[in-house]
């Protein structure tokens, strides 16, 4: 694998975290003119990890000689608060998947430092799964009286 190659895996893994930003950002907004206070400071926080995330990949990208992409991957928004979250947590997940598998193809190639850099977003990210899993329980729950 060439120092390339490492840079494209970075660079695929950016968009996922600028598209990550734009559509919790829009979220955020759609959920504070729906009155879920909570929720909608999730998506906020939420939209300020991605940030770090595509800051880091970045900066790594940029170490190795790359140029950072400004080119977000598929954005998913609109409909209401429980198709937000159900959308977020598949973007979650399918950013899960594409971690562990560069988790996996850092450490063969040996780059550890990036492979240690994409496990803590992975950290994150895992968080984030389990943020949107409670929240749509919440959301399919029978209310409370
Ligand atoms: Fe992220
Ligand atoms: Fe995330």
């Amino acid at each position: 694998m060439s120092r390339q190659d490492v840079i494209n895996v970075l660079n695929e893994l950016r968009s996922l975290e600028l598209a990550s930003i734009i559509q919790y950002m829009k979220h955020h907004y759609e959920a504070q003119g729906m009155e879920s206070p909570a929720i909608s400071g999730q998506f906020k926080d939420s939209a300020m990890d991605e940030m770090r995330h595509a800051e880091s990949l970045g900066e790594r990208i940029n170490y190795l000689g790359g140029e950072p992409t400004k080119q977000p991957s598929e954005i998913f928004t609109g409909g209401d608060l429980r198709k937000m979250i159900a959308d977020d947590l598949r973007v979650e997940r399918h950013a899960i998947g594409k971690y562990r598998e560069y988790i996996e193809l850092m450490f063969r190639e040996q780059d550890h430092v990036s492979r240690l850099m994409l496990e803590r977003i992975l950290e994150d990210e895992e968080k984030h799964e389990d943020t949107w899993i409670t929240d749509l329980a919440r959301q399919e729950a029978p209310a409370m009286a």
